[in-house]
């Protein structure tokens, strides 16, 4: 395919956002709203990607952060044709070039391609029809239903505001076409901008063939210049991924009530409940089960793993047929071998867990090397942490932990130890045997009350 070169006008303001984050940092799904319609533009392999900001400008490059990326500056909002004359010196002679738009986040790259076909030769406009077609510019077509021109709103007459079919704003075009109508633009027009969308009749005055191709997908020719806009979009975004789900096979509770920022790769016969977030890159094994309400972030959960409601888990891993939550939270570096069960109020932090072991309650496990078939009773805290410096604890295999107890690291309890529920451990525990750190005695006073609520 001949050159292409792509302009993403992204200068506006955006002030209906009422928000100091240029409009096209907001968020869709993971990444922002220019980011997705980059990775469009990159998808059509171009050898340049030009983008014409404005407000913010420092802002959106600082946070596009992309080297292949071309930027211009344009200083002043003097309309879209203004927009890509300042690109006009960074144009090829040849070749083609395509205008999208840096807020409209679910541009489709197909519909791209067509229009990239009929640019070969002449102009071609993406259109669609819109049931309310206020505010957009008009594609006006002649007897033999050639497109003619498009008339912005403000410019038009009664009987043009009557047309339906709008200028999505998204166009190709050969560039030697291009470079020279951007010369002819002028702003002598209700708005006294320079309209982009004049290259039109410059087209049709030079005999060069103008086409209009209808999508019929709104939404991916919808642009957010508000908080509902970004609302809607969004919502749009995550029933499309949640779609391509149940398509894999996967059983969503509610195809309404799951959001993706990120990826989320699922094997066979996965359940997830409702209300559930996946963001970062989220991998989920043949019948793992997810309960309502868990957040799980960057993470692989194995095969045949079920994760309880309310479950948080970033930056872990969870083995085959592991039983986590509810109320479990595992934490960044956490390494649970199979069948391994963490129940509720327990939290993980750089632990590794050997197979079948258990930490079923209230417990706090960081910096923990624990080995095959460990039984940690409820309310254990490994004491990381003296307040400068972190220490790790090792449970060997077979261990058992009573109920209560404290392992103040850097310390070892060795393989089959049993510590007894209560004890506060400082240093290492010899395996296979008893150890304990206690009061001495239990002692009973008797006859002795419980303090009384004095009487005022
Ligand atoms: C434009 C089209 C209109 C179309 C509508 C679709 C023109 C003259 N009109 O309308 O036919 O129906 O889009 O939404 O092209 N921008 C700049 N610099 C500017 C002006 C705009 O970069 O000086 C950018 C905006 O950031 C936005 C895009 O161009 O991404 C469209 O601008 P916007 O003001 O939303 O559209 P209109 O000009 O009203
Ligand atoms: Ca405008």
């Amino acid at each position: 395919m001949a050159t292409l070169n792509i302009v993403i006008l992204a200068a506006g303001k955006g002030t209906r956002m009422h928000s100091d984050t240029p409009k096209v940092l907001h968020h869709i799904g993971h990444q922002t709203i220019l980011a997705h319609v980059l990775a469009c533009a990159k998808q059509l392999q171009p050898e340049k990607i030009i983008v014409v900001y404005g407000f913010g400008g420092e802002q959106v490059k600082a946070a596009i952060h992309d080297d292949s990326i071309t930027w211009i500056l344009q200083a002043e909002q003097k309309g879209t044709g203004h927009a890509v004359q300042q690109a006009a010196q960074l144009l090829n002679e040849d070749g083609q070039t395509l205008i999208l738009l840096g807020d409209v986040p679910l541009v489709d790259v197909y519909a791209c391609q067509q229009l990239l076909k009929q640019s070969a030769t002449g102009l071609a406009l993406l259109s669609f029809n819109k049931s309310d077609p206020t505010g957009y510019g008009r594609i006006v077509r002649n007897h033999q239903h050639q497109v003619e021109a498009i008339v912005e709103h403000k410019d038009a007459t009664e009987l043009q505001k009557a047309i339906h079919e709008v200028n999505t704003g998204i166009m190709a075009m050969p560039n030697r076409h291009l470079n020279k109508w951007l010369k002819q633009l002028q702003n002598n027009n209700a708005q006294g901008e320079f309209y982009l969308t004049d290259i039109v009749g410059f087209a049709v005055e030079d005999n060069v063939a103008v086409t209009a191709e209808v999508t019929e997908d709104e939404w991916s020719v919808t642009g957010i210049n508000s908080k509902t806009d970004l609302l809607q979009i969004e919502r749009v975004y995550q029933t499309r991924l949640a779609q391509k789900l149940l398509h894999q096979g996967v059983t969503l509770k509610d195809a309404q009530r799951i959001d993706i920022r990120g990826s989320l790769t699922c094997g066979r016969d996965v359940e997830i409940d409702v209300n559930c977030l996946f963001e970062g890159n989220v991998v989920l094994g043949d019948r793992v089960k997810i309960g309502a309400n868990c957040v799980i972030k960057n993470a692989t959960i194995q095969t045949g793993a079920h994760i309880a409601p309310f479950t948080h888990i970033d930056d872990a891993t969870v083995g085959e047929q592991s039983r986590i939550g509810p109320y479990a939270r595992l934490r960044p570096g956490t390494l649970l071998a199979a069948d391994t069960h963490v129940g509720n109020f327990v939290e993980l932090k750089n632990a590794q867990v050997g197979i079948g072991s258990k930490i079923n309650h209230l417990s706090y496990v960081g910096d923990s090397t624990v080995g095959k078939n460990v039984n940690i009773g409820a309310g254990t805290i490994t004491c990381n942490y003296d307040g400068a410096n972190k220490f790790r604890t090792i449970i060997e295999d077979d261990v058992f932990i009573g109920s209560d107890s404290q392992l103040i690291a850097p310390v070892t309890i060795g393989k089959g130890a049993t510590i007894a529920a209560g004890s506060t451990i400082t240093k290492n525990a010899p395996a296979d045997e008893l150890t304990l750190c206690r009061a001495k005695e239990q002692i009973t006073i008797t006859g002795w009350k419980r303090p009384q609520k004095i009487k005022k």
